[in-house]
């Protein structure tokens, strides 16, 4: 332990790069670039992060933002739920802990969006608390460290690297470890041909001992993705369109788009929202673009109809309950990325018109 240890906090010293919440003991802004972090390289985060504590500067005023301005701070990066998340959390924070991140693992644990990544991860870098961070990064690293066969990813594999760097950290600054865990993984030991030679691990390392580093860490199949078909409905009435909140789970939760429905199966040829109004003839179809989506699991195959009608009183009560607006501030809501494609297409038929 002593050699790796020594190893491993000079390759941290030396080659680590100057980050801002590196740099910090505000716990906030801490904890702001864990949750910005999981699921997002730190080249692509640092704009946001920025742009966080500035539009949030404390945690007081996350807790009393409204939802749409958090998400659209947060427009672009992805997996939303996170940003709603965050809203709680500081809300619970202020109501429960005086509005300060408590410096107690099981209390941090215990605040609704705070995981045990989140947890361990703002717990050692503004405590000091001694608990392993283990997020997709040090998890390959670990793997490759311990020569592990299980699949990655798993509750059994995750509760054994648990254990394993649980005794490791205990020999270290827990706020060190975790950091040059991660910095590992993210320029050493990369998915693919990682740099070994660089590797302070390296005379431990099982994969490297025995030239695994291409098979481990080993990846359970993948599911396939879903495909789901949707219409949407860009109406222009004038200078007006509609748009609404989405208020069913998944990623998009709580963004704008324009009214939409999910179809059994994707057809060109009949325009699926014919009986959302009272006179079809006053309906003109525009345009009609198509889009492939890819979420995660998920592939959207989505149909843009654009249709225009003179008269806003030909539309029946599903459009009524919906937001209308002036097209050019929709830019002003918070939108996903099929959104800005959508809008995209619109501008750049427009400039054709032209
Ligand atoms: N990824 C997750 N947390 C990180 C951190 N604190 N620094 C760099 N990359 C990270
Ligand atoms: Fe990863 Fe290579 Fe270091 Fe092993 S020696 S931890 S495979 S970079």
């Amino acid at each position: 332990m002593t050699r790796i240890k020594r190893e491993l906090e000079n390759w941290y010293t030396k080659n680590a790069r100057k980050l801002p919440w590196r740099d910090t003991l505000n716990h906030y802004y801490i904890w702001i670039s864990e949750v910005i972090l999981q699921q997002t390289r730190v080249e692509q985060g640092l704009p946001f992060y920025y742009n966080f504590i500035t539009n949030f500067p404390t945690i007081e005023s996350l807790a009393q933002a409204p939802e749409d301005e958090v998400l659209k701070t947060w427009q672009g990066l992805g997996y939303y739920s996170r940003a709603r998340n965050m809203i709680k959390a500081a809300q619970t924070i202020c109501e429960l802990h005086g509005g300060k991140l408590p410096a107690d693992y099981e209390k941090l644990l215990s605040i609704p969006g705070i995981g045990k990544y989140t947890a361990a991860a703002v717990g050692s870098f503004a405590f000091g608390i001694s608990k392993p961070a283990i997020d997709g990064n040090v998890r390959r690293v670990a793997s490759r460290w311990f020569g592990m066969q299980e699949p990655i990813g798993t509750p059994s594999s995750d509760a054994q690297i648990e254990i394993l760097l649980t005794e490791i950290i205990n020999h270290f600054s827990p706020a060190l470890f975790n950091q040059a865990m991660m910095e590992l993984g993210a320029t050493v030991c990369k998915p693919r041909n990682p740099l070994c030679e660089a590797c302070p691990l390296q005379g431990e390392c099982v994969a490297y001992s025995q030239n695994l580093q291409s098979v481990l860490p080993n990846k359970a199949q993948k599911k396939k993705p879903k495909t789901i078909h949707m219409a949407y409905l860009y109406l222009n009435c004038g200078d007006k369109t509609w748009i609404e909140k989405r208020n069913y789970l998944g990623t998009w939760k709580g963004l704008y788009e324009f009214p939409n429905i999910i179809l059994e199966e994707h057809r060109d040829d009949h325009n699926p929202f014919e009986d959302w109004f009272i006179e079809t003839g006053k309906a003109t179809i525009i345009n009609n673009f198509n889009f492939k989506h890819q979420l995660t699991h998920q592939t959207i195959f989505a149909r843009l109809w654009q249709i225009s009608t003179a008269e806003s009183n030909i539309v029946k009560e599903k459009l009524d309950t919906r937001l209308k607006i002036d097209a050019d501030q929709l830019q002003e809501y918070p939108i996903h990325r099929l959104m800005q494609k959508f809008t995209g297409a619109i501008k750049s038929e427009e400039f054709n018109d032209d």
